[in-house]
């Protein structure tokens, strides 16, 4: 998989050279690279954003500079381009759609600042053969910029390559699974910390009493998150 973040601040990557990522990158599992999104402006200020068609406050990215980062990203064509655009406005990024990018050879992350890209960035891209168009939102809240954003998405569709985490049986529990149950509560050694015991099935050996216990603890955990949602 071929992963690259557009963005005016390459630094924020930083962290993509650490832990499990870091060494996936190091085995060839994953290629990641940055690109400056200001290589790509034409005028001595390497300007990126104008101001709003229609007034109202904050900037906004100019599309012909994502145009030619994207552009040269789509160069050499071979594998269809997956071209996520993150803003506050996409879709809700969640397991499923992890699974979905993580079977993509060819990933570009384009990292929005200020009030986000003009909107015919996306537009255009959804036109161009050889590209799919991804706008997601990690949540409802409001970043200021989609680097972080980028980094959440990465993180989790990288895990889900295989080779990138030791123990592949780990994907197989997953504490997020695809209907949005959550999972059991764990608990490891000591059996009291702090006056609190660990639930006494667990350290029975009765595999199959442990397994109906974390079953129902996963789906009463599930169902208080869905009420205080
Ligand atoms: N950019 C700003 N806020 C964002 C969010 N919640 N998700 C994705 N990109 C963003």
């Amino acid at each position: 998989m071929k992963i690259t973040a557009i963005t005016i601040f390459p630094e924020y990557f930083a962290p993509m050279k650490l832990s499990l990522i870091g060494k996936a990158i190091e085995s060839n599992l994953i290629s990641f690279k940055t690109v400056d999104l200001r290589e790509f402006t034409t005028d001595n200020h390497r300007t990126v954003d104008d101001t709003p068609y229609g007034g109202g406050a904050g900037m906004v990215m100019k599309p012909e500079p994502w145009g030619e980062a994207i552009d040269a990203e789509l160069v050499g064509g071979g594998e269809v381009l997956d071209l996520i655009i993150l803003t506050p406005s996409g879709a809700r990024f969640n397991q499923s759609k992890a699974r979905e990018l993580a079977a993509s050879k060819n990933l570009v992350f384009a990292c929005g600042r200020y009030e986000g890209i003009d909107a015919r960035v996306a537009e255009h891209y959804k036109q161009v053969a050889g590209a799919r168009v991804h706008e997601i939102s990690i949540g409802d809240y409001v970043l200021n910029g989609g680097e972080v954003a980028a980094l959440v998405i990465i993180e989790a569709i990288t895990r889900l390559i295989p080779g990138v985490i030791g123990n592949p049986e780990s994907l197989l529990e997953e504490s997020h699974n695809e209907i949005g149950e959550v999972e059991y509560p764990v608990y490891t050694k000591p059996t009291i910390w702090r006056g609190l015991e660990v639930p006494e099935v667990l350290t029975s050996g009765n595999h199959g009493e442990i397994a109906r216990w974390r079953r129902e603890e996963g789906l009463r955990r599930s169902e208080s998150l869905r009420k205080s949602e």
